[in-house]
């Protein structure tokens, strides 16, 4: 069997006394789309956080592409082709959308330094923001600011600049979160463009996107893992319907 791109084996992470990560282990590999979801504060964001490397584990490990990088810094995973979106916007409010793109291609490159030099100078890079702005149909909105956009398409701003690091594994935390009904169709459209042979890890409260984006769905509960599986055995799930389910379908 191939490599997964991303392993995680009994990871576990305590603050103080809390444990709010609980020997969590997942293998994600090429093509593959895996859902996160548990209730507020299972600890989704923590385990992102883990496997980026914002945060260290108490105990376990994370394998990229093979290679151990428990101890790796953040900027080597995305280096080894770790990616990651956040839960709230971190976008450059008024940095044209296209600049951000192309700051994130430099950042890759590690050209960052010699960006004061004129964008002339950099036509590849140029090229390569347009073709990614294309794909996730954004080039309406290049030339615009964050701070003119409406959310959804904030949004995707975050996901072209993920795309621009040339992701193996993208972890998407939320992508649906403050994003009004009217504008979902718009991530979604942008969602469905991403590269199949990309491994995608999509933490989403909307489960309606998860039910219908995810081959395999991880329930994460206090902290441990409640259940694994395609999502038609996850909407089966007693515990996960009790724990979970149940409760958003009483909502
Ligand atoms: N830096 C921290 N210090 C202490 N406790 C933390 C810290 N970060 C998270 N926690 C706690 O860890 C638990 C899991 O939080 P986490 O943010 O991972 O949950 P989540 O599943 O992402 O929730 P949500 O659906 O609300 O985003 C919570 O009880 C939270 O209060
Ligand atoms: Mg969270």
């Amino acid at each position: 069997m191939r490599t997964p791109l991303l392993e995680i084996q009994n990871l576990n992470k305590a603050f103080g006394g809390l444990k709010v990560t609980r020997d969590v282990s997942l293998s994600l590999r090429a093509g593959e789309r895996i859902g996160l979801i548990g209730p507020n504060g299972a600890g989704k964001s923590t385990l992102v956080n883990l496997v980026t490397g914002l945060l260290p584990p108490s105990s376990g490990t994370v394998r990229l592409l093979g290679v151990d990088v428990t101890r790796a810094g953040q900027a080597e995973r995305v280096r080894r082709g770790l990616v990651r979106t956040f839960q709230v916007t971190q976008l450059a409010p008024t940095l044209t959308v296209r600049s951000q793109v192309e700051l994130a291609i430099h950042e890759r490159e590690g050209t960052v330094r010699n960006m004061w030099r004129p964008a002339s100078r950099f036509p590849v890079h140029a090229e390569e923001a347009r073709a990614i702005l294309a794909q996730l149909q954004m080039l309406e909105i290049a030339d615009e600011r964050p701070i003119d956009l409406a959310y959804g398409q904030q949004r995707l701003v975050e996901i072209a600049i993920a795309m621009a690091l040339r992701p193996r594994v993208l972890l998407l935390d939320e992508p649906m979160a403050g994003v009004p009904s009217g504008e979902r169709q718009v991530v979604l459209n942008a969602l469905a463009t991403l590269p199949p042979t990309l491994g995608l890890l999509m933490i989403e409260h909307d489960m309606d996107l998860i039910f219908s984006f995810a081959h395999r769905i991880l329930v994460l509960a206090e902290g441990a893992v409640l259940a694994d599986g395609p999502p038609a055995e996850i909407r089966r799930h007693a515990a996960v319907q009790q724990a979970y389910l149940g409760t958003e379908a009483a909502r």
